[in-house]
């Protein structure tokens, strides 16, 4: 039978010192929210361990941002959400976990963790997990590190001779105990049974007045303290130091993972990837690629230097030269796209189209083949197969009010310098001359051209060249 996992995320806390002013839970992290991960990893942990699992929030601070945040990002999760009115204390608060779910206390474990510990792994929660399967009579797991600077943490003092412990606050430690360097990181997997058992007992009979959830763990209870090598991940985001930092090892986590399934990074260090992204392998990025959002990148595809690309996807084989910007955007197979070129929202490049410098595409379809080589700007248009965009090419789409729409069909050829004043229709295999302004539909097969005579008059230009006196 599957285990029943009741996870209670605590994020009632203000968090003063990160000097932001929505709720911490919801401080932007690499193209998502600190809350985030460690929802993912809950999420990650559920299904890795093939359990079943609801997850509870205890809110307080900004509760309802928090709660809308998460409302409209896991509409298909199991979320309630507890609310904590005073907060005093991570005991309180998971007591008002269990008072206002009252699923949580139907099931066999309970996970706690902080939202704002992003750094933790659900294989961290597994080895956890794995010591009730060693020990079905264990009552608690928690995770602890050792520290040469254990300030501000709870110490670990374990029993002599014993398999428990107890914790104490930073507030309450002696001398002696603030000697200690094995430290409570503030992850715990319970037995649901113990919780309900122990938890009333809890008093605030301590230097801060509070109801700890560390006094879950006393050296006569069947407790066991689980000790990770590195401290890093449990590195909790206070400030916006140390939202930065624990941004810089996500960074690498996303990169060397990528790296690892084969795709190749000309300087990993320089490379920045929202939480979200994805890369096939065979893919080579540059230095300084930009990639935010949940953008998806085939295989086998060229990010050159200081490429930007924002919630876009691109198909395998897509070249994006240096220093182009996209956003919202679909590139096709095998397109090309740059250097310097712009595609913004609801553009849809075709299969091996190329799109050259200088050129802004806004919600421009380019069917299969379409070359835009230089200088242009395409919105609001749909291109058919095969056509050519001369130098120069500009579709005049707003009118001061709206906006129109330029519909060019295939195998056609737009001449250099052309301007297409929209609404405006040109079909297939049709030729507009250069320099024409397009102010008349053009059928298909037609050739259109609007130009002022030209005048040549042999040996005049002396007239007109200026000689500097
Ligand atoms: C806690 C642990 C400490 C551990 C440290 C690890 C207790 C008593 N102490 O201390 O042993 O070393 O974490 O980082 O648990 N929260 C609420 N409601 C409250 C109080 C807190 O939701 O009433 C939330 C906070 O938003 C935060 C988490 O609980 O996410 C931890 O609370 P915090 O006050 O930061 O505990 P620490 O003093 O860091
Ligand atoms: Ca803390």
């Amino acid at each position: 039978m599957k285990s029943k996992f009741g996870m209670c995320v605590l994020a009632a806390g203000k968090g003063t010192r990160l000097k932001w002013d929505g709720p911490k839970a919801l401080a932007p992290l690499m193209g998502k929210r600190l809350i985030d991960y460690s929802l993912s990893c809950l999420t990650e942990f559920a299904s890795k361990e093939n359990i079943e699992a609801m997850v509870g929030v205890v809110t307080g601070h900004l509760k309802e941002e928090v709660e809308g945040h998460l409302k409209s990002h896991y509409t298909q999760g199991n979320i309630r959400f507890a609310l904590q009115e005073v907060q005093r204390g991570t005991a309180d608060a998971l007591k008002a976990y269990f008072e206002k779910i009252k699923e949580a206390s139907s099931v066999d474990y309970t996970v706690v963790i902080c939202a704002d510990t992003p750094l933790i792994e659900s294989s961290d929660l597994t080895l956890m997990f794995n010591e009730f399967k060693n020990n079905p009579k264990l009552d608690a797991v928690c995770a602890t590190f050792s520290t040469s600077n254990p300030t501000g943490y709870g110490r670990i003092v374990r029993a002599k001779g014993g398999l428990g412990f107890h914790i104490v606050e930073e507030k309450d430690a002696d001398l002696e105990i603030k000697q200690i360097n094995e430290v409570n990181s503030g992850l715990y997997i319970f037995k649901t049974a113990f919780i309900l058992k122990h938890l009333n007992q809890v008093s605030a009979n301590n230097k801060a007045g509070e109801f700890y959830l560390t006094d879950l763990f006393q050296d006569s209870y069947a407790v066991s303290a689980l000790m990770f090598a590195s401290g890093l991940k449990f590195l909790g985001v206070n400030t916006l130091a140390q939202l930065e930092e624990v941004g810089g090892h996500l960074r690498k986590r996303i990169v060397q993972k990528m790296a690892e399934e084969g795709v190749i990074f000309v300087d990993p260090g320089s490379v920045y990837l929202d939480a979200e992204v994805k890369i096939g392998r065979g893919t080579t990025v540059f230095p300084n690629v930009y990639c935010m959002g949940k953008s998806s990148i085939g295989e086998n595809c060229i990010l050159e230097p200081g490429v930007i690309i924002k919630s876009s996807t691109l198909e395998n084989g897509v070249e994006i030269l240096g220093h182009s910007y996209l956003e919202e955007a679909i590139i096709r197979q095998k397109a090309t796209i740059g250097p310097f070129a712009r595609v913004r929202p609801g553009s849809d490049v075709g299969e091996k189209s190329k799109i050259g410098n200088f050129v802004e595409l806004k919600k421009a379809k380019l069917e299969k083949g379409v070359k835009v080589s230089h200088l242009s700007y395409v919105g609001d248009a749909f291109i058919g197969e095969d056509t050519n965009i001369g130098c120069g090419f500009i579709t005049c789409n707003y009118d001061g009010a709206n906006k129109h729409v330029t519909q060019i069909g295939k195998n056609s050829f737009i001449g250099s310098d052309c301007q297409a004043v929209a609404p405006i229709s040109i079909g297939d295999n049709s030729f507009v001359a250069a320099g024409t302004t397009i102010t008349k539909d053009v059928p298909n097969d037609g050739f259109a051209i609007a130009r002022a005579p030209i005048a040549v008059k042999e040996g005049m230009a002396k007239r007109f060249i200026k000689k500097k006196t």
